[in-house]
C-alpha cells in the first residue's frame, strides 16, 4: 500500500532552523525547515523517548533535552548517544502553503 499523506501545519507556522512540534493522526512529529527544504522527523527520542522539540537546534542537528543524544534531522542518523538507533524521518510535501508529511502504511 502507498504511504499517505496527511496536514501537518500551514507553511507560514515554519520559522526557518526552529523545532515545531504537531501531532499527525496522533504520531508526534517534529518539524523543522531549512535552507534546503523541510523535514520531519519522530518527536520521540530514540533513547527513552526524550521530546526532541524541547531540545536545543544547531544547524541540522537535534539534541535530546533528556541525554543530550543528537541526531542529524535530515537523515535521523545517530551522531552522538547514548541513543543508538536512528530517527525514523518522514517524506514532506507543500502544497497550496500547506506542509504534509507521509505517514508509513499501517
Ligand atoms: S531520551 Fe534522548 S538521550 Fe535519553
Amino acid at each position: 500500500m502507498a504511504e499517505e499523506y496527511y496536514k501537518a501545519a500551514a507553511l507560514a507556522d515554519l520559522e526557518q532552523g526552529k523545532l515545531h512540534a504537531v501531532e499527525v493522526d496522533g504520531e508526534p512529529i517534529c518539524l523543522v525547515k531549512l535552507e534546503d527544504g523541510i523535514f520531519a522527523f519522530t518527536d520521540n527520542c530514540t533513547h527513552i523517548s526524550g521530546p526532541l522539540n524541547e531540545g536545543d537546534f544547531d544547524g541540522c542537528t537535534v539534541t535530546c533535552p533528556w541525554h543530550l543524544a543528537q541526531f542529524d534531522v535530515r537523515t535521523g542518523e545517530v551522531k552522538r548517544g547514548p541513543a543508538r538507533e536512528n530517527l525514523y524521518t518522514y517524506p514532506v510535501k507543500v502544497e497550496n502553503e500547506t506542509v504534509y508529511v507521509a505517514l508509513p502504511p499501517a
